[in-house]
């Protein structure tokens, strides 16, 4: 057990301690850890912290309006909001292969990151939410050589090549504990208990090629089954975002026939996934009701235009994984 305000009081001590008066940066992806790293440092001191928030193309909708909001509107923050979809996009134009796509959006993101922080000539210091967990794994990883299934060194290289010193104030630190420090820092509850997203975001949620076109689709049915699960609650009262570990919907590039008034349509399809887990190594889909389904699904192919079709992924982890890719 831990005292909140003694341990943010002792915390801030310290990286005021460390950083003195020099600038730090800091990359903002919207996920929890760097968003209580971002919270934290700007409480030691303030604007010598300055937050790059890169739009890779593969965000949820409306998540750049949310990050800008919730740090640089409320918090008072200094955000540098980076639009790089274009260059994401061209980037990844005619690649299909999971692995690839992840190995691009991660280079274009320490391009991109690396590119707006030399503007900042001044930064010493290089921020990451590493958490305890990402300590241990990282760890084991060089001595036991991990057989991996997916990369998810999503910014690997990042620090070495900067040639700034780290700031890591989170490291030993676990989830629950992050969370928490993040509320007492003054995020939003739904924004630190919110399910995890991958590094790639939507680049691995559309398979095969990604296009802009099919990004706009997919935030948009995204945006409808994340709503519905927030609003339907379960017997207990539990909203069923809070009784799933993640869920989301996959874009399928496939298109399939369907009938609209008189008329024929032949659009794409979706897939609804999400799964109950403890430690995303198993995973269970979820029994998500009868009646939530057909609501998002009803609301998707009617809002959506453009997809006409929607399934829900039934297979667990493994065989399948969480993601599609
Ligand atoms: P899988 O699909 O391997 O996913 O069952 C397990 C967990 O890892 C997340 N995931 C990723 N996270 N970069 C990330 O930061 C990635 O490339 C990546 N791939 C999968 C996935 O969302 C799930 O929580």
């Amino acid at each position: 057990d831990w005292n909140m305000p003694d341990y943010i009081a002792e915390a801030v001590a310290k990286i005021k301690a460390q950083v003195g008066s020099e600038e730090v940066i800091l990359g903002l992806s919207g996920g929890v850890d760097s968003s209580v790293a971002a919270a934290l440092i700007h409480r030691a001191i303030g604007d010598q912290l300055t937050c790059v928030f890169v739009d890779n193309g593969l965000l949820r909708l409306n998540e750049g309006a949310q990050v800008m909001e919730t740090f640089a509107k409320n918090l008072h923050m200094k955000v540098i909001h980076v639009d790089a979809s274009s260059e994401f996009m061209k980037h990844l134009a005619g690649v299909s292969d999971p692995e690839q796509k992840r190995k691009i959006i991660g280079r274009e993101f320490v391009e991109v990151f690396q590119r707006e922080s030399a503007k900042l000539k001044q930064a010493k210091w290089l921020a990451q939410g590493t958490i305890y967990p990402d300590v241990i794994e990282s760890a084991s990883a060089k001595t036991k050589k991990a057989h991996t299934i997916k990369s998810h060194h999503n910014v690997g290289g990042l620090p070495e090549s900067m040639h700034l010193k780290l700031l890591e104030p989170l490291r030993e630190l676990f989830k629950d504990e992050v969370r928490e420090l993040g509320v007492a820092l003054g995020l939003p509850a739904d924004m630190v208990y919110r399910h995890p997203f991958p590094g790639p975001g939507l680049g691995v949620r559309i398979l095969g090629e990604v296009k802009r076109e099919y990004a706009e689709l997919l935030r948009r049915a995204d945006a409808i089954f994340i709503e519905e699960l927030r609003n339907t609650r379960d017997a207990d009262g539990k909203s069923w975002y809070d009784k799933t570990s993640q869920a989301f919907t996959v874009f399928l590039p496939v298109k399939s026939v369907g009938v609209m008034g008189d008329g024929r349509t032949y659009e794409w399809v979706v897939s609804l996934r999400a799964v109950q887990t403890q430690d995303f190594m198993t995973a269970h889909w979820a029994h998500l009701p009868y009646e939530l389904l057909g609501k998002v699904s009803n609301r998707i192919i009617n809002e959506v235009r453009g997809i006409n079709r929607v399934v829900y992924d039934i297979s667990g982890k493994p065989p399948a994984t969480i993601e599609w890719e």
